[in-house]
């Protein structure tokens, strides 16, 4: 799919689709559709009343033109109300009607959707409509296929945004190449999260990030057993004793070109390339899933691609401690206790508690690394979807200023996320008889907390975030902006924070 600006009118540029807006409520149509509606004699008004098109964001339906402008079809677009329309709402009418427009068969498709206020501080510009335009044009297109023998064939070829005042033709260029670049970024994680776990082993995983590290520029080291071993990161090695499959311990550095970083941020991405809860196994239904588990580090490899090519100041450190966790002779038992890289032992009472113990480590070293601020993602808790279910990831943090900037850059991107409590009382349930601690709390109580709790206890005093993905990482049914099955998220909401600095 490739996107271009074209200083072009609506009614008289040729294609199979042309997106357009209406706002929900008596304003109606929108300022683009008026126009267009005025050349196609009211169709367009008359034919939406009849539909019952209630212009809600992230609905679309489509209309024939009968020949009365180039354009084959008007895809309407529902843009909310037109007082609250905001660039996450922009974000998802496009991409509501980019699925529209390819489901039609459209090979050539027009956006006229350029023209409409957007709020925001001093209202959104060219360049962040544009990029929320091809965001949700590359969103909401994705498919994974590489299994399918009879494949869609379906596919959006080229894609112009349509502007009706040339200056802005600049501005909305540059959005549109931030765009693309996020865009790919998500679907790149989409791709791997997708894969099944019997090829995305924890070497395949790390050889795509030794692509990632080839294709933007990046420093790159994979850490096998051996030094893993001398790192001292025992809780991570105890998880991946059960496997057949060697760990890897992923390091991927960004630093700007010619300029001094702003400053050091660590993203650590839970990367279990498959789940089965080892010795204390899941039950069938529970493991079905768990080629998922490895989103946390999906999102980071797709934000370290994307940073080499937007090239914001600040270094930033992808850290993945890839493994599987599976039950065998030589796996951890329950009452095994490991030995963190900052000294901390742990009682493993449930082998199936393994995200954390592998973040524990990876934690470790980012704080060893004198990074300013860490952020982890994974999907780490079912407790966090009892709570929050599939549409939010769960925020937890010890330092509200960095919180804050983290869960603002998610609004903007358009991503749910909820602030969740790390309430100290709770570290109780934690205690161990043998060791310093345990690696769980109490069955039923606090599970998502208690995970964030015992992540505490290895960041010090790094200021520090972690996003708990275990609900909107892998989704049972699509979402305007993603397919069922993978969504990638997290990606765009660091990729919105780090271009922030
Ligand atoms: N990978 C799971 C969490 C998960 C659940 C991710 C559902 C995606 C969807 C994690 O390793 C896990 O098994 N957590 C346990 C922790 C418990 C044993 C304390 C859980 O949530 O049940
Ligand atoms: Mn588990
Ligand atoms: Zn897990």
């Amino acid at each position: 799919m490739t996107f271009t600006v074209e200083t072009k009118k609506p009614a008289e540029y040729p294609c199979e689709a042309l997106l357009v807006g209406v706002y929900e409520g008596e304003k109606g149509l929108s300022k683009e559709a008026q126009t267009l509606d005025k050349i196609l004699g009211g169709t367009l008004s008359r034919a939406l009343s009849a539909e019952e098109f209630k212009g809600k964001p992230g609905t679309a339906t489509a209309f024939h033109t009968q020949g009365r402008i180039p354009a084959q079809a008007a895809v309407v677009v529902g843009l909310g109300k037109k007082d609250k329309l905001t660039l996450p709402v922009l974000r998802m009418a496009s991409a509501a009607g980019m699925a529209k427009a390819r489901a039609l068969g459209a090979k050539k498709v027009a956006v006229a959707l350029m023209d409409e206020a957007v709020r925001g501080a001093g209202g959104a510009g060219a360049g962040d409509k544009a990029q929320v335009i091809v965001e949700g044009g590359l969103l909401g297109t994705y498919q994974f296929l590489k299994y399918k023998s009879e494949k869609d064939k379906k596919a959006i070829e080229e894609v112009a945004l349509l502007l009706t005042k040339p200056a802005e033709r600049g501005k909305a260029q540059a959005g549109t190449a931030k765009g693309e670049i996020i865009g790919e970024a998500v679907n790149f994680a989409r791709d791997l999260v997708s894969e099944p776990a019997a090829s995305l082993t924890p070497t395949l995983l790390a050889e795509e990030a030794r692509k990632v590290a080839r294709e933007a520029g990046l420093k790159i080291k994979v850490m096998e057993k051996a030094e893993v071993e001398k790192l001292g990161m025992g809780a991570f090695l105890g998880v991946s004793l059960g496997s057949d499959q060697p760990p890897k311990f992923i390091v991927l550095s960004y630093e700007p070109e010619r300029q001094r970083a702003r400053r050091k941020i660590a993203l650590v991405g839970k990367g279990l390339t498959f789940d089965s809860g080892g010795i204390s196994l899941k039950p069938a239904g529970g493991m079905e899933t768990m080629k998922c588990d490895m989103a946390g580090s999906a999102a980071v490899l797709a934000t370290m691609r994307a940073l080499g090519k937007l090239k914001p100041r600040v270094s930033v450190l992808g850290l993945v401690a890839a493994t599987e966790n599976m039950p065998s002779g030589r796996a951890t038992k329950p009452g095994d206790v490991v030995r963190a890289m900052n000294g901390k032992t742990i009682e493993v009472v449930n082998t199936d508690a393994e995200g954390r113990l592998t973040l524990a480590d990876a934690l470790c070293y980012a704080v060893k690394e004198k990074v300013d601020e860490a952020i982890d993602i994974a999907t780490l808790t079912g407790a966090c979807v009892v709570a929050l279910g599939k549409v939010q990831m769960g925020v937890f943090a010890n330092d509200e200023g960095l919180r804050r900037r983290v869960m603002d850059a998610a609004k903007r991107a358009g991503e749910g996320a909820w602030h969740l409590p790390l309430n100290e009382d709770l570290k109780e349930a934690m205690k161990s008889d043998i060791a310093d601690m345990k690696n769980t709390g109490k069955a039923g109580e606090a599970g998502a907390t208690m995970a964030g709790l015992f992540l505490q206890e290895f960041v010090g005093s790094t200021p520090w975030v972690h996003l708990d993905i275990a609900g909107p990482a892998f989704i049972d049914r699509e979402t305007p902006l993603s397919p069922k099955g993978a969504t990638g998220v997290g990606v765009r909401t660091f990729l919105y924070y780090l271009m922030g600095i």
